[in-house]
């Protein structure tokens, strides 16, 4: 059996297309293995949102050139993802021992150029019956892609040049997947688009979407990322408020708590918008988790307008926040913009958003203290081989003593201990 690895980088749009990419290669009889050693080849689904993302990826290239080299048989390289459009000259350029680099818009293709470069005859293949496949450890959550690519231009972002335009998935895929995960007895779907709230199918907005898979799958939780501020309705608030399976957390990239700066990445609100949008939905849905996504040291920044979103982060108080410094993405209008600030200025602000925002997570997750959560079991702990991680609805990692045997059920636990990343607690035996 031929044996294929595929290592996932990026964003959960990535992960979603690896799982079915992975099902697909299975079905046509490949095995799937999560060892480069043990694999004959390896294919990388690539993130270019950041420079740091593809230098790590150029460092694993690194390391498959000297396995490729060492080994006596046949041994691919693939390259798929958002570098395979953004980069391809460069990858090209720089590991010319890639076998195979394919876009996003052709990863359909990863099947034909492996049963090329393995000489298989596609009329002669056995279906490979694996259960669970590596890159699938949750097989009780799954992903559904209801709209891809992006119309928005942020100006820092690459992902409307990799990712190309927004296409909406119809509605009745949508609805055929959720039956088929119904009938696996999936616990908790999250709906994934680079901004959902743009979906837009035979007259179908988002908030009616989640409406109607709110009805049709009662005993699922959805999630859904990533939302627009700007595009976040008050239509959509109370879809999210008045249906039960509806989990409660949200995640929506602020980028900057000053108006001038949101401006000039062209997000198209202002701050105050920003805050109103918050109020609104701790009103309508209380104790709803928000985290969010922040650049520091976009080109022109200043002192005070940093400062400004400090400030923010203070008022708001996110549940948790995934922060960055901006990094130059060329081809974005953000390239071009005068008052980049060196590397280290923007590091610095970088430290200190996060030793901020670090102390407001940990004060944050104490609400949960002795609150009874609903909680999917997920994994063994890796520490500890008694103890078990589960999610909450508000999107927490919570530890607590358990049995391989519950992963994978939800569970009632009471919350005992809390930290910046982490919840701890016990299973209530009733
Ligand atoms: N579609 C999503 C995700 C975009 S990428 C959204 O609109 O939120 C995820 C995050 O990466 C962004 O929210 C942003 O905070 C960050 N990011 C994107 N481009 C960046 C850049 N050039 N430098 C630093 N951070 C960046
Ligand atoms: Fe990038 Fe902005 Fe589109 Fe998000 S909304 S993918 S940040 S351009
Ligand atoms: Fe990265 Fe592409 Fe996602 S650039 S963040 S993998 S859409």
């Amino acid at each position: 059996m031929v044996n294929i690895c595929i290592m996932t980088y990026g964003c959960q749009m990535n992960e979603s297309d690896s799982l079915t990419l992975e099902q697909q290669l299975a079905a046509n009889g490949f095995g799937l293995v999560d060892n480069v050693k043990t694999a004959d080849a390896v294919i990388l689904n690539t993130c270019s949102v950041r420079r740091k993302a593809e230098e790590r990826i150029f460092g694993q290239l690194g390391h498959l050139k000297s396995e490729k080299s060492n080994r006596e048989g046949k041994f691919a390289i693939g390259v798929i993802g958002c570098m395979a459009e953004g980069a391809r000259e460069e990858l090209i350029k720089r590991a010319p021992y890639i076998d195979f680099c394919l876009s996003p818009d052709e990863t359909d293709s990863v099947l034909n150029e492996l049963l090329t470069i393995f000489s298989i005859d596609a009329n002669n293949i056995e279906a490979n019956l694996q259960t669970s496949l590596p890159g699938d450890p949750f097989p009780f959550k799954r992903y559904i892609p209801i709209m891809r690519g992006c119309n928005n231009f942020c100006t820092y972002c690459i992902v409307p040049f990799v990712r190309g335009r927004e296409k909406s998935v119809p509605i009745k895929g949508i609805k055929e997947k959720l039956t088929r995960f119904i009938d696996k007895g999936v616990m908790e779907v999250t709906l994934l688009g680079q901004n959902v709230n743009s979906y837009d199918s035979d007259k179908v907005n988002f908030p009616v979407l989640l409406s109607k898979l709110c009805e049709q799958a009662p005993q699922i939780g959805f999630r859904f990322m990533t939302s627009h501020p700007k595009d976040i309705s008050n239509e959509l608030i109370d879809v999210m408020a008045s249906y039960d399976n509806v989990l409660p957390h949200l995640h929506l990239p602020m980028q900057s708590g000053s108006s001038a700066v949101l401006k000039t990445m062209n997000r198209k609100y202002t701050a105050e918008h920003y805050l109103g949008r918050i109020q609104r939905l701790r009103d309508k849905i209380p104790g709803i988790a928000i985290t969010t996504d922040i650049i520091c040291g976009f080109p022109g920044e200043t002192d005070a307008q940093f400062e400004e979103t400090l400030n923010m982060c203070k008022t708001i108080r996110f549940d948790s926040a995934f922060m960055f410094y901006y990094s130059v993405r060329e081809g974005t209008a953000a390239a071009d913009f005068p008052g980049l600030l060196p590397k280290n200025e923007r590091k610095t602000r970088l430290q200190s958003l996060i030793k901020i925002q670090q102390k407001i997570s940990k004060e944050v997750n104490c609400r949960h203290l002795d609150e009874e959560l609903i909680v999917i079991a997920e994994q063994v702990s890796r520490r500890d081989s008694k103890v078990i991680a589960g999610r909450t609805g508000h999107n927490k990692t919570i530890l607590f003593p358990g049995e391989t045997s519950c992963i994978g059920q939800r569970l009632k636990i009471k919350c005992t201990k809390t930290d910046t990343w982490t919840l701890f607690g016990e299973k209530i035996t009733d």
